[in-house]
């Protein structure tokens, strides 16, 4: 398969201004810290995020889980790899950054007591999120968790005005139709991942939690 066709890989000047974008719709820091509360990490826990991006998420689950853990964060765009590790950098974090698809895990099976991901998993046609859900349940170790946050259905009929470019883009975008419909818990059933959780913030963001 070619990078096209495992997904949508932002790059060139819109991953240069991913960040300011992110922030300004609510999607930054202040998100990515959200998400690492839902996922409960613990000092020493080891980490993945797929589709990691800038890195935003990496950055705050690194300082939850301190200098004896481990984060890493795996994506296809060479260009947000590298916002990614210079903000690790200038933050003094220890993160490995590697290019990699999320339906090829670059890591050993059982690696990780957590996986999360956010706004990526629209970027994939359906059997790319079928592969990534199989590398998940791969590379988690025994009792391991994911937190995964994504574009959903809006949660009241008003979402579908106050959330309307998302919309259409879920509409128009056939990779994100599974992200519309609600079907991503059952992609994860069928791969093996044991659903425990899901609800919606932000109106249309669904938090999908899973364990082995
Ligand atoms: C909308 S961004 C989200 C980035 C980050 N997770 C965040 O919440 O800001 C989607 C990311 O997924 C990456 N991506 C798309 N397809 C991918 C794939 N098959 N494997 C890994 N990363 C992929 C893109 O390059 C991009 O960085």
């Amino acid at each position: 398969m070619t990078t096209q066709s495992k997904g949508l890989p932002i790059t060139g000047i819109t991953s240069r201004f991913y960040d300011i974008g992110s922030d300004l719709i609510g999607f930054g820091k202040t998100f990515a810290e959200r998400i690492v509360q839902e996922a409960k990490l613990k000092p020493d826990e080891s980490v993945l995020d797929c589709g990691c991006g800038t890195g935003t998420l990496a950055l705050a689950a690194r300082r939850k889980v301190g200098p004896k853990g481990r984060v890493c964060g795996i994506d296809i765009s060479k260009d947000q790899l590298e916002q990614a590790r210079t903000k690790a950098r200038n933050n003094n974090l220890r993160i490995e950054f590697l290019e990699g698809s999320v339906d090829e895990i670059p890591f050993p099976g059982k690696s990780f007591d957590a996986v999360l991901s956010t706004l990526m998993i629209h970027h994939l046609p359906t059997e790319v999120k079928k592969g990534m859900f199989r590398e998940i349940r791969r590379v988690l170790r025994p009792g391991g968790r994911i937190v995964i946050a994504d574009f959903g259905p809006p949660a009241h009929y008003w979402g579908w005005i106050v959330a309307a470019p998302v919309m259409l883009m879920c509409l128009t975008h056939s990779t994100a139709r599974d992200n519309l419909f609600n079907r991503l818990a059952d992609l994860m059933s069928q791969e093996g991942l044991k659903v425990t959780d899901e609800k919606t913030i932000k109106e249309v963001v669904r938090i999908i939690k899973a364990e082995l």
